[in-house]
């Protein structure tokens, strides 16, 4: 029978982090870097309110919360855009940006986002090779043609959890041709507290040539709810808003995203916790050979290279315990595996079930 026909995309859809394994098993996730106090008491209160409207579309343009957001990071309503998630994002910049074609850089271990838009849009990528997880911007200059349109990163990065430093990502913006869009992806940084860190938004409010994501999913506890938003120069955003869906961010994220980023206190919180238990946990699996990086955001890469046992090995135990994390197999890191940073309660059982597997091998 004759059909229509569609673009073939030679791409591999993205695969999130397992959740589950067997049904009706109450296992503990550490594989998504989610928020692991959940949200603060002051969004929980507006799950409670009776009143919520549902029957009118919500504001476009999400004012009240684009008002909040500059209120918070001291930046200009007018560069901010919201979108379903960074993710929505980084697809809507691709579109605005990239023929088929042009090329894209991104670090060799990178968020798998990047990739999977750049494809979708017919963009070429080029990985450029890190050093020792850490990115190289002499690599990302090597890696820059006459087609080179985008430069995305992500500082702290995911899912090595290195980071670039200030002076760093002034260098790299210095030399990179001024006509590539560098985009700075802040989805983790409030949890990296280094004194050489500063994070995107902060350095290139006034760039021209630089855009900012930043996300509600991580530290805030609101993945579900789907709401982040990018910061840059005004004519790219008017451009942002003619491809954005119209309604892209409902009511109830758009509240709930206002009150979130106003609670200081719950924020400093977590950032403390992630602080207290990513170096005890990374101490702790240092005993056994399992080396990580320091901690600058809400997860650890463990290397097994070293280890007694393989990371495969250590993944089945966990998952024989309940306890998920992610494999690193879809971003080509050999015996690696990314650890999110849970609550007190699930930290302390993680750390129990490790001893017992190391007693046992
Ligand atoms: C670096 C990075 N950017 C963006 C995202 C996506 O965030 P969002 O939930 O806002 O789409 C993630 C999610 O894991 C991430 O790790």
């Amino acid at each position: 029978m004759t059909v229509p026909k569609f673009k073939y995309i030679n791409i591999e859809a993205y695969r999130p982090g397992k959740s589950v394994i067997k049904k009706n098993t109450n296992y503990i996730k550490l594989s998504a870097n989610e928020s692991s106090l959940g949200i603060s008491p002051k969004v929980l209160k507006i799950f409670k309110n009776k009143n919520l409207i549902t029957n009118r579309y919500p504001d476009s343009k999400s004012k009240v919360l684009r008002m909040a957001i500059s209120k918070h990071n001291n930046c200009d309503f007018n560069k901010i855009i919201c979108g379903s998630g960074s993710d929505e994002i980084i697809q809507m910049i691709c579109q605005l940006y990239l023929n088929k074609n042009d090329e894209v850089i991104l670090p060799e271990y990178s968020f798998l986002m990047y990739r999977i838009y750049s494809k979708i849009v017919g963009a070429k990528v080029r990985f450029s090779k890190e050093n020792n997880f850490k990115i190289s911007i002499s690599n990302i200059l090597k890696k820059v043609t006459n087609k080179t349109k985008i430069v995305f990163i992500a500082n702290p990065n995911n899912p090595t959890g290195t980071y670039l430093s200030k002076s760093e990502l002034i260098t790299l913006r210095r030399k990179l041709n001024k006509k590539i869009l560098l985009v700075i992806d802040d989805a983790y940084y409030e949890y990296n507290l280094n004194k050489d860190y500063i994070s995107g938004l902060d350095l290139f409010k006034s760039s021209k040539n630089v855009f900012v994501l930043r996300t509600f999913s991580k530290i805030y506890g609101l993945a579900s709810l789907r709401i982040g938003w990018g910061y840059g120069d005004k004519k790219i955003i008017n451009e942002l808003y003619k491809i954005k869906p119209p309604f892209n961010i409902n009511y109830f994220a758009e509240l709930c995203a206002t009150k979130a980023i106003s609670d200081k206190q719950f924020i400093k919180k977590s950032v403390s916790h992630n602080i207290f238990w990513g170096n005890k946990i990374k101490s702790n699996l240092e005993n056994y050979k399992i080396i990580s990086n320091e901690v600058t955001c809400n997860f650890l890469l463990l290397n097994f290279k070293n280890c007694k046992i393989s990371s495969k090995l250590f993944m089945k135990r966990l998952i024989d315990n309940r306890i998920i994390i992610r494999s690193m197999e879809e971003y080509k890191i050999k015996n690696c595996l990314r650890l999110s940073i849970g609550n007190s309660k699930e930290n302390k059982y993680l750390l129990t079930v490790v001893k017992k597997i190391f007693k046992n091998v």
